[in-house]
């Protein structure tokens, strides 16, 4: 069987909510409205938080979009098969129209459906309640009704929110199994890594509060789904990473072709780091100390502190138009194209050679002594030296 396309994912997704009465909003930009206290657009429902708190939104109670998020808190974990810094996530809403068994329900039948996707390769987990908010039993007899497996989960395995106040809620997790084929599935979402979660829904039912994270209930009772799009093409895909998947290929093929960088996960970090760079360049965020234009500088660091590793001479200058072009068609961002992005990178790179002059000449005044926390403390307060530059380019443990 020829395996689905990106593009053909997408569209199915789309069509199937748009054809159960939902209208496709199109992404919005990575930059959340002002006023707004996080840097980035980090989830599907994130531009549509007045909504699910009751605003009506111009287009309906049914809506559905494929949204841009970026996320540093997993910058660490990029290089292994799943996490990016950009990523984009398929979504459904309904704005206190349809409740959560109804959604439920339509994403088992896109998945097995729609997308093909054998029923004994899915399961899913549901909120098993805790101190504040009862078990789901409206998802579990849903579930149950369908078929499928369910894995009640304790604590906050199974609940969403999208920062320390706002809207949130139960959620209810669907996995496929990935294990190889002809191998029967194994276990349970929670004790066996080969389950994974594909897409998630939120009975978006409550609002927490900052004082002592008092919940109440949303006057209006929404559902959120989230899909990350990297993750379900690979499954749908059949390949163990997001890289392998028809979504990088330009970015696979032509970087080792370019820098020969050759341990995979340092591959994966640069190719991720100049793809989310190139969508933040788009997106009109120029590099700088602090706030926003600081996710681009330290994006342009760690690739540069993985690509020297090997070979100082290696410069992002080389970046082929190619791939410049690609990622801002896939992203749909209106730019000057190629060049200005050189421009940013070269400059960058200037700037980053020049620090770590800078650096190796104060380094070289601690005689190659071991460096203690108020060593570091100093060089990065006063050199501008962060403790993964000395550690990681300058060579100092
Ligand atoms: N907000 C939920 C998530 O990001 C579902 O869209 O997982």
């Amino acid at each position: 069987m020829t395996p689905l396309t990106t593009e053909h994912i997408v569209d199915t997704f789309t069509d199937f909510f748009r054809e159960r009465g939902h209208q496709d909003i199109g992404g919005s930009s990575l930059l959340p409205p002002p006023g707004d206290p996080v840097l980035f657009t980090t989830s599907g429902m994130h531009p549509l938080t007045p909504y699910l708190e009751g605003r009506p939104h111009p287009l309906g109670r049914r809506l559905v979009n494929t949204q841009r998020c970026l996320r540093t808190t997993d910058l660490d974990e990029v290089g292994d098969s799943t996490h990016l810094t950009v990523f984009e996530m398929l979504g459904s809403w309904s704005l206190g129209d349809y409740g959560g068994p109804r959604s439920l329900r339509w994403g088992y039948e896109l998945l097995h459906e729609g997308f093909g996707i054998p029923r004994e390769r899915l399961h899913v987990t549901v909120f098993g309640g805790d101190g504040q908010v009862g078990l789901d039993q409206e998802s579990l007899d849903t579930w149950r009704d369908i078929g499928l497996p369910v894995e009640l989960t304790g604590g906050d395995e199974n609940w969403w929110s999208n920062g320390p106040t706002g809207p949130c809620g139960p959620d209810s997790e669907i996995f496929v199994w990935t294990g190889p084929d002809g191998t029967p599935p194994q276990g349970t979402p929670t004790t066996d890594p080969r389950w994974v979660e594909v897409w998630n829904h939120v009975m978006m039912r409550y609002r927490r509060h900052e004082e002592g994270g008092r919940l109440s209930t949303l006057r209006q009772q929404n559902v959120d789904t989230g899909m990350g799009l990297e993750r379900v093409v690979s499954v749908l895909q059949g390949v163990d990473s997001v890289y392998e998947t028809d979504l990088f290929e330009p970015w696979t093929r032509l970087v080792p072709e370019l820098w020969g960088v050759e341990d995979e996960s340092g591959l994966r970090l640069v190719c991720d780091h100049l793809r989310s760079l190139i969508v933040v360049h788009g997106e009109g965020v120029r590099p700088s100390n602090t706030g926003r234009g600081y996710v681009p500088r330290r994006l342009i660091r760690r690739t540069l502190t993985t690509l020297w590793r090997d070979d100082p001479d290696r410069t992002l200058g080389d970046l082929p138009r190619e791939l410049v072009e690609h990622t801002e068609s896939h992203f749909r961002l209106s730019t000057d194209g190629h060049g200005p992005v050189i421009d940013m990178l070269r400059e960058e790179e200037d700037r980053f050679r020049r620090l770590l002059e800078r650096g190796r000449k104060v380094l070289s005044r601690y005689g190659g002594r071991e460096l203690t926390d108020i060593d570091y403390g100093y060089l990065h307060d006063t050199h501008g030296l962060p403790r993964e530059l000395v550690q990681g380019v300058l060579g100092v443990g």
